[in-house]
């Protein structure tokens, strides 16, 4: 029988999970057993964002990156990179530059510096993080005001040259929705004309028990993989509870916080129940499914995190609650959904 996530799949997908700060830079020993027993494949949940690891113009800080690739070097994983070129967590000193060729040099410097660095020993690269509005089109962040969408390519050319043998990858959420996978399309064909390297899509996927549907997923694995690229979903879990989105839109637009300590927003304060366990395993269960059709297609499965106790699910939209997205618990003990998804294979 399957002994775990990365034996199950090992022919079939990477079995990937981010890494916050604090377990990179500590060896707690139930985090350290459950990293080495189930995945081969790590990204920094924050310690390579702008913010992070450029927060200067003229200042690097690669102490957590540094020993964070040594980590996943000393368990022999698939590392992966996330992110050179992202609108938010951006050091606020990139937040201010307004003249194109100004800011066509610090993306180079920037990536040029931290892809040289570890050439060949991050296997994957997140160059550009989010580009797109839900409708398709090209986010307003300050790179698109300032470049206009040149600042993609610009990106892609450059990890390329700085490291020839990493993949490349564009990363983005919702990339279920038609709309956005058209535009994610069109971004990709673009690339690819200007011949400028691009391996992989990356879908987030912070999804939740009622959506998205399977079609939309499957469509969006079939519409990349048509193109060439491999798909990769880069940040899977799924939340079990209410979205405030849902419960009043407009009010929620005004703030999350107004939520917060609200207990309809907090249904299982301790543990889930039986019947929401099974849920979660039903989802997973067809989730993991999907996956294996398409296994050919797929180069990676990454979970946003190792357990409950430290998803950023538990702080976000809305902070204090108590979530339950992934396949282990607050005690480090594979759940329901964990033992369903190895039942697969
Ligand atoms: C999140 C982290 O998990 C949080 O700790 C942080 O406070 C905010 O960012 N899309 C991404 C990830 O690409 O980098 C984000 O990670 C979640 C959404």
């Amino acid at each position: 029988p399957p002994i775990s996530l990365k034996e199950s799949f090992k022919n079939d997908f990477y079995i990937g999970t981010a890494l916050s700060r604090s377990q990179i830079n500590q060896s707690n020993s139930k985090t350290t057993a459950l990293l080495e027993k189930e995945f081969n494949a790590i990204t920094p949940e924050n310690d390579m964002k702008w913010e992070q690891i450029h927060p200067q113009k003229d200042t690097f800080f690669f102490d957590v990156a540094d020993k964070y690739v040594a980590l996943g070097e000393k368990h022999n994983m698939h590392i992966i990179g996330h992110t050179l070129v992202w609108h938010s967590q951006l050091a606020p000193w990139m937040q201010e530059v307004k003249d194109s060729l100004t800011m066509a040099q610090y993306i180079e410097t920037h990536i040029n510096t931290i892809v040289k660095r570890y050439k060949g020993k991050i296997h994957t690269w997140d160059v550009v993080n989010e580009a797109l509005n839900e409708d398709g089109s090209f986010r307003t962040s300050n790179f698109y005001e300032v470049m206009g969408e040149d600042f993609i390519a610009l990106a892609f050319k450059l990890a390329a040259k700085a490291d020839p043998d990493a993949k490349l990858v564009y990363n983005d959420y919702n990339l279920w929705k038609p709309e956005k996978r058209a535009g994610v399309v069109k971004l990709v064909k673009n690339l690819q004309a200007q011949g400028i390297k691009i391996d992989g899509v990356g879908m987030q996927a912070h999804w939740s028990l009622e959506g998205p549907t399977l079609e939309d997923i499957e469509n969006s694995i079939l519409a990349y993989a048509a193109l060439g690229v491999k798909v990769s979903f880069t940040e899977l879990d799924v939340t079990v509870l209410p979205n405030p989105w849902d419960l009043d839109g407009a009010a929620v637009e005004q703030s999350y916080a107004q939520f917060e300590g609200d207990p309809k927003m907090n249904p299982y304060p301790v543990a889930l129940t039986d019947a929401a366990q099974m849920q979660l395993a039903k989802r997973y269960e067809d989730i993991f499914k999907l996956f294996l059709k398409h296994k050919d297609k797929i180069e990676r499965v990454t979970f946003w995190g190792v357990n409950d106790g430290q998803t950023w699910l538990n702080n976000w939209p809305i902070n204090g609650r108590t979530n339950h997205p992934l396949l282990f618990d607050r005690n480090f003990e594979p759940k329901k959904a964990y033992h369903t998804v190895l039942a697969l294979k």
